[in-house]
Parts: C-alpha cells; sequence; structure tokens
C-alpha cells in the first residue's frame, strides 16, 4: 500500500523486560520439530489412510465411517426445476432457493445467512429445529408471500455432521462434531425431529435429500466439470467425498446392487487415526482432545480444521507464557490469553497476512485483541508459531485427497475444495499443492502455470448448488422407478 509506512518497532524498554530469562531461539526450534510433517511422514501417513479408507468400507468397519450417501450418480448438467436448500454448517445456517435453468449447468439462486447463536450448539435439540424451522419460515415469506398458499416445495438439507443413511431422505447422527454437543440427537434419525418442527410452524417444504456438505461439493462441481473426482470442505471442520463402485464396498454386498454402479461416500476423515498409530500429534493437540466435548474422536480434524487452529495456537502461547526460562509476555496481564477458543483461524490468517517486517500488525493485533505488547522477537516467534500450524495443516490434509486419489488409482484429476480454511487461510492452496507434489512424486513444473495432475480447485456451492442438484438427481429416481436407498418406505406412498 503507498504511504503506509511500517510503524516503528515494538519497545518495551524501562519494563526491565529485556533481561527476562528466555530463550526463543530455542523454542521456536522446538516448535519447528513438533510441527513439521517431512515428506516421508507424510508418505507413512498417505498409506496408511489408503488402508483405512479401504476398512471403512468393510463390513467390519473402521474409524472413517465412509458413509453411503445414497446418491448414486454424477449430474448430467441437463437438471431443471427449483428447489430450496438449507445448510446447517459449524457456523452459519443458510437458506436458498436454487433454480437449475434449461441452460446446460446454468443456475439461479437467492440466498440469506443466519448465524447460529452460539448457546444453540450446546443447548437443546428443540430449540436448535424450532430456530431451523423459524429461519426456513422467514426466508419463504419473505420471497414466496403467504404461506398457507404455497404448495410443498422440495427441499434438500446439508446437514454436516457423520449421519448413517439407509434411505437418502433420513440421517442418523453418528456423533456431533465441531464443537455442537445438543443431548438427545446422537443415535437418532434427526429428519422427523426436523419435520416435526416444520409441520407445527406450517413450513411449506417436503425435504427430499438429506445430504453431507462434501457430497454437495463434490456434485455441485461434477454438474460444471467432469474432471472433477473428489469434493472437500476445509472450513470449521474438515472432510471430503467421492465416488465409490458399489462393488467396492462389502459393507452394502447384501443388497445386490450392480458392482459398477457409482455411490458416492461421504468419508468423514476427520475421524482417520482416532486409534493414534500415524499422526504426529503434539502435546497441544492431545490437549485440544482431551479438552474438546467428544475425545477420542476428529483426530484428524482436530489438527486442520479452522475451528481448532486458532486454538491450538492459543495453547502454544500460553504454554510458552506459563514455562520457566521462556516466559512469554512476561510482565504483562496475559489474562485475555487463557479465554479457551477466543482466537479463531481469521487471527491466524492476519498474523500470517502481516506484510510488514517489523510485524507491526501483528503488534495491532495482540494490543486491541488481547491487551498483549509483545517485543520484536516475541513477534517473530508468533509469526512462525502461525506459519507452523498453518502449514501442518495444508499438508496433512493434502495427505487425505492423495490417499483417496491412490485408493481410486486417479493420476490426474480436479477436486473440489470449499470451506472458510481453503478460501481465506493465506498458502493453504500453495502448501497443499507442494504436499501432493511430494506424497505422489510429481516431477517440478516446467512452467509455472501449468495445471498439477491432481489439481485442488474452489468448488461450486455445494450446499446451495449442489443440494438442488441431489434433490433434483433424487426426485428423477423415484420418476424412474429406481428406489434403491430412496426415501424410508415410511415416505413411500
Ligand atoms: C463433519 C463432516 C463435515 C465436515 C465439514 C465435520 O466435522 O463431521 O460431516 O463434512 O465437518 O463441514
Amino acid at each position: 500500500m503507498v504511504g503506509l509506512g511500517p510503524k516503528p518497532p515494538p519497545s518495551r524498554k524501562g519494563t526491565g523486560l529485556a533481561e527476562a530469562p528466555k530463550d526463543l531461539v530455542n523454542e521456536i526450534k522446538r516448535l519447528e520439530e513438533l510441527f513439521t510433517v517431512g515428506t516421508a511422514k507424510l508418505k507413512e501417513i498417505t498409506d496408511h489412510f489408503v488402508h483405512e479408507l479401504a476398512r471403512g468400507l468393510s463390513v467390519e468397519g473402521g474409524s472413517i465411517p465412509m458413509n453411503p450417501t445414497w446418491v448414486m450418480s454424477r449430474p448430467s448438467g441437463y437438471e431443471t426445476g427449483s428447489f430450496l436448500a438449507l445448510d446447517m454448517g459449524g457456523t452459519n445456517l443458510r437458506v436458498c432457493q436454487v433454480t437449475l435453468t434449461e441452460q446446460k449447468s446454468e443456475f439461479d439462486i437467492i440466498q440469506s445467512k443466519y448465524r447460529i447463536p452460539e448457546e444453540l450448539k450446546t443447548g437443546d435439540a428443540e430449540e436448535l429445529w424450532e430456530y431451523i424451522a423459524d429461519c426456513l419460515l422467514q426466508f419463504i415469506e419473505t420471497h414466496h408471500g403467504d404461506v398457507s398458499k404455497i404448495e410443498k416445495l422440495p427441499l434438500g438439507f446439508t446437514f454436516s455432521y457423520p449421519a448413517t443413511q439407509n434411505y437418502i431422505d433420513e440421517g442418523v447422527l453418528q456423533r456431533w462434531t465441531k464443537g455442537f454437543d445438543i443431548a438427545g440427537v446422537e443415535g437418532r434419525n434427526v429428519v422427523p425431529m426436523f419435520e416435526a418442527a416444520l409441520a407445527a410452524r406450517g413450513v411449506p417444504c417436503k425435504l427430499a435429500a438429506l445430504i453431507n456438505d462434501t457430497t454437495g461439493t463434490l456434485i455441485a462441481s461434477a454438474y460444471t466439470d467432469p474432471k472433477m473426482k473428489i469434493g472437500c470442505i476445509f472450513g470449521t471442520g474438515c472432510n471430503a467425498a467421492y465416488f465409490e463402485d458399489c462393488g467396492s464396498i462389502p459393507r452394502l454386498a447384501h443388497l445386490n446392487l450392480p458392482p459398477d454402479t457409482p455411490m458416492a461416500i461421504n468419508c468423514e476423515w476427520g475421524a482417520f487415526d482416532n486409534e493414534g498409530k500415524v499422526l504426529p500429534r503434539t502435546p497441544y493437540d492431545v490437549t485440544i482432545d482431551s479438552d474438546s466435548p467428544r475425545p477420542g474422536q476428529q483426530a484428524f480434524e482436530k489438527m486442520i480444521a479452522g475451528l481448532y487452529l486458532g486454538e491450538i495456537f492459543r495453547l502454544v502461547m500460553v504454554d510458552l507464557h506459563k514455562k520457566p526460562g521462556v516466559r512469554l509476555f512476561a510482565g504483562q496481564d496475559a489474562s485475555k490469553l487463557f479465554k479457551p477458543y477466543s482466537l479463531d483461524s481469521s487471527f491466524l490468517s492476519a498474523i500470517e497476512e502481516d506484510p510488514f517486517e517489523n510485524l507491526s500488525e501483528t503488534l495491532d493485533l495482540f494490543q486491541t485483541k488481547l491487551n498483549i505488547t509483545p517485543t520484536l522477537p516475541e513477534l517473530e516467534l508468533i509469526r512462525r508459531t502461525a506459519e507452523l500450524i498453518g502449514t501442518r495443516a495444508a499438508r496433512l490434509s493434502a495427505c487425505g485427497v492423495a490417499a483417496i486419489s491412490k485408493k481410486k488409482g486417479y493420476t490426474s484429476c480436479h477436486v473440489g475444495a470449499d470451506g472458510s480454511v481453503f478460501n481465506k487461510y493465506p498458502h493453504f492452496k500453495a502448501r497443499g499443492a507442494q504436499a501432493l507434489r511430494e506424497i505422489l512424486d510429481w516431477p517440478d513444473k516446467k512452467n509455472p502455470k501449468d495445471e498439477d495432475p491432481i489439481e485442488i480447485l474452489a468448488a461450486e456451492d455445494g450446499s446451495g448448488v449442489g443440494a438442488a442438484l441431489i434433490a433434483a438427481l433424487t426426485l428423477e429416481r423415484v420418476r424412474a422407478g429406481n428406489m434403491h436407498g430412496i426415501l424410508h418406505p415410511e415416505n413411500f406412498k
């Protein structure tokens, strides 16, 4: 930026802190050792991941749930119709009306966003469903007028938590993730609870499909790009979906589905290595896990997803503040630093984006957010810690993408990715791409503009367009009489 010179370096002269015993250089080295994942480790993780993907599909199952979604075809681009899409993400609730137009791969969308109040995430199930139904009602009233005069609109519900589906219009919640902890929902089908809240308010819509955000991302991206083979979310949570052949899903063998029929699998890869065999977990990761509402779950997700990145960073800062001989921020009131989950991943993004040599924006950030004035060496440690945490997340994510590609034998394809970390975290894409290159032994690019063999690209809107497409594909299958996994028997009439 022109005319915006760097601010003078921070100084804490006169506080006597310059003499405080600390060895920040050694601490940086220690953190580098803890958080750096080298090529050999990435390869080891990927190989174990491939094995675990297959184990998840087996009759015995494994840590990764590998949930069949009953999305059994790719979109042709010629789907049409108007659908409601509801997205219950980790942070926001979004309601959309999506019209798939006659024009190939084209759509119109109108949407409203509502923040999910923090207290609902750990509150009462009924309040959650009521809140969702209210948002839907408000949306329909705004865009369609009097709800009593409207015919029921088909709805795709993006419910981005691990759910068992025997049918596309049910979802038995396996466990809450992303910090949600609402009693009485785990182990139950969420659709009747949701529909009861809709009925109580006279909301005119009918659930056609319950989908995961990754499946939506896969389908929405495949709608416009036939090379798309994998859909990923790197946001508050982290996960992927891809198409498996029914013949490679032993868990569905009893249904005698044609072996080459595609089935979108919601991997729920956040649960990779819950048993702690390969992931290089640090003591900070162990604390994140033990203090979470579901210890022992989502081991991979807890090292990668946006919900946790800021918290890992905060735990490092607290540790170094308390550590004898280091005493980061010595003599300062660090009480604001002690609040769990007070720093989100946008805090780390801002640190990594600080363009100034003297890290003056990071200084501002610490002063305004935490009431702490770090010294220049402390600022350097802060910056390096953010880089290490952000880089580790991107590199570990690449192991999941590499594992699916290896399992399926994809040597060249596109991967559609969405989520706040993918879209907003600085260098996430480049670091992930570099890790993929190392894992899959690609030669250096001749021209920096050349595509990688497996390219992770920004996805189409999965929980809007993807949900609408899946609703459309489902209704098409119903019309064609192909009812496998479609509609719960009670809805069959
Ligand atoms: C959930 C997944 C979801 C992912 C990204 C995870 O916590 O378990 O279902 O796809 O977050 O939103």
